[in-house]
């Protein structure tokens, strides 16, 4: 069901609370943001506010802290960094619930922007604690929901809040579920989903729900060892998930009935050890030495994939090809990403970690679609009803 966003209801003079997931990785070492993508993602909403005079109240969480304070986790730095992309004053508190918090709220006027303190500092949040919710929801009239990468939490900011007040999607929650909409519902055909990743147990499901939609489905990274090791191959030292494998045994089996070609690594890169400068070799899929791991998909592999994608009108890929946070494994994920960039068909990129290696070569802009949610894109694509978009108003 379409959801009503931020462009049918009258802003003007309100208290908006801003759900936005300003998420964004940090530099361990400067604790600078390294990508910022999430948060110009999120600019057409806060400028809609800003221009139509609300009263803008930003909230989100920033990494994992666990319910307590966590200094390095504080929502400054993206303030600051939004401050500088949208040009106007970001004003900050030290808390997202509470006296100090609902003082400054009322002192905004119109067209301000104010960013609360992580939400994840209280445990309330991630308890969709409905006193805690009440308290977020009495800072406002209004609220849009803009993170999408949040939908798939029952968290209080997400799901809890809405109960309070009016809730509407924001224009890049929008964007996203259109998207998601269209790539399940109705996309041009031939289409053909590239699913990698560390490790299969989360997107096995999504592997399952593909099946009955894509015209090709094509795995690397780490799922491929529970894949090999299901036909009887040797995997040296790779992850399997053992209590997988009947799982992925049916997935090849049903992908042969339905005669959707369903297509694995035919070569990988294997290391004997993870690690910097390890001396790597290139064997067949069939053939892993005993005692290495896989780390990469291989030239042949590319190649292979490269051909079988380029017959597709739409393409969606999440998850990386190996362990591409070492340079030395990352050619086969990198390969997919120029691959992917050069191609004139709908290129969709599910958020996570292909995300972040298209924004950090540069190749964003060339394809259809960067989802800023990886998990919140698996479980829409899984076929699951995603809890913040539920609580959303519909259009009618
Ligand atoms: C993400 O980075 O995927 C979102 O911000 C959600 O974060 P979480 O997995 O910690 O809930």
């Amino acid at each position: 069901m379409p959801k009503k966003t931020v462009a049918d209801i009258d802003v003007e003079g309100k208290r908006v609370l801003l759900r936005v997931d300003f998420n964004v990785p940090l530099n361990v070492n400067s604790g600078a943001i390294s990508d910022d993508s999430r948060i110009r993602a999120s600019l057409p909403t806060i400028k809609y506010l800003v221009d139509h005079k609300a009263k803008v109240i930003i909230c989100s969480h920033s990494g994992r802290p666990g319910g307590r304070v966590v200094d390095n986790l504080r929502m400054a730095p993206a303030a600051q960094r939004l401050s500088q992309l949208v040009g106007l004053p970001v004003s900050t508190v030290s808390d997202c619930i509470g006296q100090e918090v609902e003082s400054k709220v009322g002192t905004l006027q119109e067209g301000d922007i104010l960013v609360l303190e992580n939400l994840r500092f209280h445990p309330e949040e991630e308890a969709n604690d409905p006193d805690f919710a009440r308290k977020l929801a009495r800072l406002a009239d209004i609220y849009v929901d803009d993170a999408f990468s949040t939908a798939h939490r029952v968290h209080a900011s997400i799901v809890g809040v809405a109960k309070y007040l009016p809730a509407v999607a924001g224009f890049l929650m929008n964007k996203e579920l259109n998207v998601m909409e269209k790539l399940l519902h109705n996309p041009e055909r031939p289409w053909g989903c590239l699913i990698g990743g560390a490790k299969g147990s989360d997107k096995i499901d999504l592997l399952q729900n593909m099946l009955r939609r894509v015209d090709m489905l094509l795995v690397g990274g780490g799922m491929t060892a529970t894949f090999l090791k299901t036909q009887g191959y040797e995997t040296g030292h790779s992850l399997v998930e053992d209590d997988k494998l009947d799982l992925a045994k049916k997935l090849l089996q049903e992908a042969e009935e339905w005669k959707v070609p369903f297509l694995l690594p035919v070569d990988a890169v294997v290391a004997q050890e993870i690690k910097a400068g390890a001396s790597i070799r290139v064997v067949p899929t069939t053939d892993i030495p005993a005692g290495s791991h896989i780390v990469d998909i291989g030239p042949k592999s590319i190649v292979l994939f490269h051909n079988e994608l380029r017959k597709c009108r739409t393409i969606m890929w999440n998850g990386p090809m190996g362990i591409y946070e070492m340079p030395q494994f990352a050619q086969g994920t990198r390969a997919i990403a120029s691959f992917l960039s050069t191609l004139d068909a709908t290129t969709i990129i599910g958020g996570g970690s292909s995300a972040e290696v298209v924004q950090e070569m540069g190749l964003a802009d060339k394809m259809t679609h960067v989802s800023t949610g990886g998990g919140a894109s698996l479980k829409f694509l899984e076929g699951a009803t995603l809890p913040g978009v539920e609580v959303l108003l519909d259009t009618k």
